[in-house]
């Protein structure tokens, strides 16, 4: 799955050489809209966009890991409204689903991807359940990159989830209500080791956040972009990028400081790419 900068081509070098390696946002999440549009464009099943989708959903993974600086990407998937779809979509997307971790996992593996996921996988299909742990085993002692898929992930139960596990913990005593704080609720999220998100992109034009990552993009930069989600690809993220690091990210603040409000150093430098 992974190739090296060395391996773009060269319109999309030149454009990557933009950016400030010492601003990279750390994790950037995905709402992937626009591959029922897409596929209905073409006069095709909404399926064959999903599928295409998931292309291009693996050329972002692979940028985002060899572009250097991004940490973790986290790609909304499949939602807790999407059960509403009709049987065969849901159907199909669960099969996309499983040839995606059947066909990627040793390559996750091989270039230290670790894969998680947020959400209610538990309501899932086991044949996907099956997978879903096949992969997330493998790859758990993996580190230079964080792969995160919202699956069956709806934000409102995400912080309902947490409020009542606060609440068990206050009740057993384990926890004191004036030990409470944004921290220690942040660490019941599904997404407690996972560092703050910095950039929201939307594809296909909707403004909406649509009960995605509610709590964690507080204080998100926010992007929305016309293009379908299977049009999207390196090129357009780095114009996102781009128009991220020319914004002022003042968190309630006056000052702009960058440095300052990322909560710690990235991991690795981004990769200036060859000439
Ligand atoms: C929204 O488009 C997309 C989804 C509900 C599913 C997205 C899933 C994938 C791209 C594949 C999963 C990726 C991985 C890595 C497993 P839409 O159907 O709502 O499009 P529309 O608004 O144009 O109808």
């Amino acid at each position: 799955m992974i190739r090296r900068a060395q391996d773009w081509d060269p319109a999309l070098r030149e454009k990557a050489r933009q950016l400030d390696p010492r601003r990279m946002p750390r994790h950037i999440a995905f709402i992937m809209d626009g591959n029922g549009r897409w596929a209905r464009q073409r006069r095709r099943h909404r399926l064959m966009g999903h599928r295409e989708g998931i292309k291009t959903a693996k050329r972002i993974i692979r940028f985002c890991h060899d572009v250097g600086g991004i940490d973790c990407i986290t790609l909304f998937a499949f939602s807790t409204e999407n059960w509403k779809r009709p049987k065969l979509e849901v159907s199909g997307l669960m099969m996309l689903l499983k040839y995606f971790l059947r066909r990627e996992t040793a390559e996750m593996v091989e270039n230290d991807i670790r894969f998680r996921t947020i959400g209610r996988t538990d309501e899932f299909p086991s044949f996907v359940q099956r997978e879903l742990q096949r992969t997330r085993d493998a790859t758990a002692a993996c580190r230079s990159f964080t792969l995160n898929v919202a699956l069956n992930y709806g934000a409102r139960r995400e912080i309902l989830e947490a409020a009542m596990e606060l609440h068990r913990r206050l009740d057993l005593g384990e926890l004191k209500p004036d030990q409470v704080d944004e921290s220690v609720f942040e660490n019941l999220l599904y997404t407690a080791d996972l560092p703050d998100l910095d950039l929201l992109i939307r594809t296909s034009g909707e403004h909406r956040i649509s009960n995605f990552l509610l709590w964690q993009a507080a204080y998100a930069e926010l992007y929305v972009t016309p293009a379908l989600w299977p049009d999207f690809g390196p090129s357009e993220l780095v114009d996102a990028i781009l128009d991220y690091q020319h914004r002022e990210r003042r968190f309630g603040g006056l000052r702009s400081d960058f440095a300052a409000t990322r909560s710690g150093g990235t991991s690795r430098p981004a990769i200036q790419p060859a000439h």
